[in-house]
């Protein structure tokens, strides 16, 4: 699903960017060669780089236990 129509930005790619430990939507936008424009995708953008980051570490939890 696209998250950010000024930049073609997927969500896919957010969840990549939280992969590789960006934890912040505007770095993650840095990370993928762009920067917000309007900026009306930001709150989504968190959102799912914080749901990326929470299902990372409960994955990480049940592994631990
Ligand atoms: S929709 Fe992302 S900057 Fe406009």
């Amino acid at each position: 699903m696209y998250v950010c129509l000024c930049n073609g930005t997927r969500d896919r790619e957010l969840r990549e960017a939280a992969n590789n430990g960006i934890r912040c939507a505007r770095k993650a936008y840095a990370s993928l060669g762009t920067r917000p424009r309007c900026g009306r995708c930001l709150d989504l953008a968190q959102e799912i780089l914080d749901e990326a980051h929470e299902i990372a570490n409960d994955a990480d939890a049940t592994c631990a236990a």
